[in-house]
């Protein structure tokens, strides 16, 4: 079942995707060679509390952290480590959940460690536009599989494959609510969309095929064939005035 979101809620639903998007703005200048997932997942957890936020993914289903720190060829899902240490040429998704005051936001981005190969930044730039294409699609009238459509046709016609394996979600009283939504689909499918519905929209995209694998820790999700793969995501209000992203950067922000 759809939970519509009144105002006061979307506005609930709006602090904590703030409280994400201004931590995850504030891990970037500590994104570079040399540091560990581990150390990224400290400061998140730090700046979160400062905010009054609570990590979301820490104890859902077991989840041992505050961040999903997924590097190179992993999907999502990757635990932070001591051990893994970012260097030169890396890519690392960020993807971080807070809980405040009764509602929960969600967002990711896929940052450079230091300098990449042009290859991993066309990626990125598609990944986050894909993410970008599938918000538009995000107004009342139009269907779930739109948004899920829209990622999808910007990517593939990139050169890229979407993940089937996981996808976005409803989000608000719970991390994930009704409904799914799909990074891949024919478009007109799916519940219709209407005001009140709050959704994050998270591409995975990989530079090779779309198949992925779970590995031995029952959490990280590597590209099948070891292509890379990056993920963007933002917590979105859809309302009369068209899509009203709640996860955006102070800088991206409006007044
Ligand atoms: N953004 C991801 C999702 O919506 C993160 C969940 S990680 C988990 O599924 F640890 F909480 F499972
Ligand atoms: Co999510």
């Amino acid at each position: 079942m759809i939970m519509l979101k009144t105002p006061v809620e979307i506005e609930k639903v709006a602090a904590a995707a703030r409280i994400v998007a201004d931590v995850l703005e504030s891990l970037r200048e500590h994104v570079r060679p040399g540091v560990t997932t581990s150390d990224l997942d400290r400061l998140a957890e730090e700046a979160i509390l400062r905010e009054g936020g609570k990590p979301a993914f820490k104890g859902y289903h077991g989840y041992p952290a505050t961040l999903c720190t997924s590097v190179n060829e992993q999907v999502v899902h990757c635990i932070p480590r001591r051990e893994t240490v970012l260097k030169e040429g890396d890519i690392v998704g960020l993807d971080l959940g807070v809980y405040r005051n009764g509602y929960y936001g969600d967002a990711a981005v896929t940052l450079a460690v230091g300098r990449i190969s042009a290859e991993a930044q066309r990626l990125l730039d598609v990944t986050e536009r894909a993410l970008y294409e599938g918000i538009q699609a995000a107004v009342p009238g139009k269907r779930v599989s739109d948004i899920s459509a829209a990622v999808q046709s910007f990517a593939e016609a990139r050169g890229f494959s979407v993940v089937t394996d996981f996808v976005g979600h409803g989000i608000g009283r719970e991390l994930h609510e009704d409904p799914q939504v799909p990074n891949f689909g024919t478009p007109g499918q799916g519940p219709r969309l209407k005001p009140g519905m709050v959704l994050a929209i998270e591409p995975m995209i990989n530079a090779g095929k779309g198949e992925t694998k779970v590995l031995g820790d029952r959490w990280t999700v590597v590209t099948a064939d070891g292509s890379l793969s990056a993920h963007f995501e933002h917590t979105v209000a859809v309302t009369d005035q068209g899509p009203r992203i709640l996860s955006e950067g102070r800088g991206k922000r409006q007044a």
